[in-house]
């Protein structure tokens, strides 16, 4: 029996990276997947290769009325919503005393108010429907640690993590489970970005930040998507039903808690 099957999860930034391999361990599980993104031109073309099994809506987690149409739009294509994973986010990076309040505000409007707002319609509809359901977010090691230039994504991921707490706490009534995975360092787009601002703040080379941080992880190596997709499929399965309001780091054991 496969550990998803009959299930319908949104996935928020699905069009690539570490959402995308979620959305096909999920399918490959038996689930029915939305892949939810402001990129639907992707997030389409990788719906299309997926099969019948999933589904690209447009959505802008930092647009109300984008969520409440996204939500409405998965259920109308499978008829239920089981799991929802937050995963969009941005990063972003400069010295405290460069941040400026527009980046602040870009930032915490994805990665915190796009996670409670998707969230909460989630947690609406599947309190509708009577049966439960999964929540997981998208936390990070960022969250759980400060950094010198990392200021405002370390803190929109503590935030993450806090928003987990709670609404595990608060939701666990209506049987629906909200947990986080905390990944490390996770090679693609992300992390080229990621790259980027170092490059630019630490006078790196291009790669030479990823190369540290890969020499750094106790595992050996920078992470990979298909590395969290076993977290992701077991906390969305009946085997994690008595696991509420916590965070997993899933990074090759840079963090330990
Ligand atoms: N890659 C890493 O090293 C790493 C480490 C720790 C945590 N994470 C977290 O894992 C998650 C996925 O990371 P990734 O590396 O796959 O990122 P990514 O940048 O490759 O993908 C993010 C996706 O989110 C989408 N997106 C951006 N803004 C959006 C919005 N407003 N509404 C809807 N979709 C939007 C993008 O179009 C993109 O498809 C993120 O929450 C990230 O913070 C990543």
């Amino acid at each position: 029996m496969r550990r998803l099957a009959g299930k319908t999860a949104l996935i928020t930034g699905a069009a690539r990276g570490i959402g995308l391999a979620f959305a096909k361990a999920y399918v490959a599980e038996g689930a029915n997947v939305v892949l939810a993104d402001v990129d639907i031109e992707t997030a389409t073309a990788e719906a299309t290769a997926i099969g019948s099994a999933a589904h690209a809506v447009r959505m802008d987690v930092t647009d109300q009325a984008s969520i409440d149409a996204g939500i409405a739009e998965a259920v109308a294509a499978f008829g239920q919503l089981d799991i929802l994973i937050n995963n969009a986010a941005i990063f972003t990076a400069a010295p405290i005393t460069e941040i400026s309040r527009d980046d602040f505000a870009r930032v915490f409007s994805i990665n915190v108010s796009g996670t409670l707002f998707t969230l909460q319609a989630a947690a609406r509809q599947m309190i509708a429907q009577g049966q439960g359901g999964r929540i997981i977010n998208m936390a990070s090691q960022a969250g759980r640690r400060g950094e010198p230039l990392v200021a405002v994504y370390c803190a929109s991921k503590a935030a993450v993590i806090s928003l987990t707490q709670s609404a595990g706490l608060n939701l666990i009534e209506h049987g629906i489970n909200v947990n986080a995975i905390a990944p490390g360092v996770v090679d693609g787009a992300h992390w080229d970005g990621v790259d980027a601002f170092f490059a630019k703040y630490e006078g790196k080379a291009p790669g030479q930040k990823k190369a540290e941080v890969a020499a750094a992880v106790p595992h050996g190596r920078m992470g990979r998507a298909g590395d969290l997709t076993g977290m992701a499929v077991f906390l969305a399965s009946d085997e994690a039903d008595y696991i509420v309001a916590q965070t997993y780091n899933v990074d090759g054991g840079n963090w330990m808690s």
